[in-house]
């Protein structure tokens, strides 16, 4: 078995500043400790986007020096409170695409972790998500050759609706061509996003679709047509994807709970 640890919507602020009331660094930090301490033989940690609020150099050198000493390798996503540019200024080794689209892959045992970047800086009302067709076209080749490998597939923006009507809004505004491609395929076994800050099960075409929660801030559970920036104050979390011979399964970590002790029942 083979653990992946999962955080999303990080939302990283400059020095001194919150976000109601939350400091999105400690949580990260707070958080990565948690899942390295009771994780420490996990395979990789994928940050599924969202990596700061406002895409500004300083908030990407907070993530820099918050990833400084984590031991296990990062997968490092975009979404729509990102920008390409800062980015890359701040992490110029990642891998991406000729396009300057930050799409990478990680082979793990009998699985392959294949990231897309659903970011579209050009969106008319800035948060929704597109995937062109050259993120299409790279996707159906890292699918073609996964060969036995089953495929988890990340995206910031689920390719799912929600019932948060703001937030589902300013989804994936093409998801159905995802879908198209992720059922022709085949091999995919599981989809894991972030953006609605709220821990949400479902599937897209017959495949299992998880959710994450963010570190920080999270949406309250009103269905309907609230705002999507809508926060409140709940648990933190990050996700455990395992991926076993049998199938995949995915835990979620409330980590800024207070510790308990666990007691036996008689
Ligand atoms: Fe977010």
């Amino acid at each position: 078995m083979q653990k992946v640890i999962v955080f999303t919507d990080i939302h990283l602020v400059p020095e001194g500043q919150t976000i109601i009331g939350l400091d999105p660094c400690a949580r990260f930090v707070q958080g990565l400790a948690h899942a390295l301490d009771n994780h420490p033989d996990a395979a990789r940690v994928v940050l599924c986007g969202d990596l700061t609020h406002n895409a500004a150099p300083p908030e990407y050198a907070r993530l820099r020096a918050a990833l400084d000493t984590c031991p296990l390798p990062v997968s490092l996503m975009l979404g729509n409170h990102d920008r390409r540019a800062p980015f890359l200024a701040a992490f110029p080794d990642v891998e991406r695409m000729e396009t300057g689209h930050i799409q990478h892959h990680a082979d793990i045992g009998g699985y392959r972790l294949i990231c897309l970047d659903t970011l579209n800086e050009e969106a008319e009302d800035t948060h929704s998500g597109w995937l062109c067709p050259a993120r299409l076209d790279w996707l159906d080749e890292r699918l073609a050759e996964a060969g036995d490998r089953q495929v988890i597939v990340f995206a910031h923006h689920p390719p799912i609706e929600t019932g948060f009507k703001g937030m589902d809004w300013i989804g994936l505004k093409n998801r159905a061509a995802l879908i198209a491609r992720l059922r022709a395929a085949g091999n995919v076994a599981q989809i894991v996003s972030g953006h609605i800050h709220r821990t949400i099960q479902g599937s897209a075409g017959g495949i299992p679709v998880a959710i994450f929660k963010s570190p920080c801030h999270q949406m309250p559970m009103a269905l309907g047509y609230q705002d999507p920036s809508l926060s409140i104050d709940e648990p933190g979390a990050y996700g455990l994807v395992l991926l076993t011979d049998d199938g995949v399964i995915v835990h979620s970590e409330d980590f800024s709970l207070p510790p308990r002790n666990a007691q036996i029942y008689a």
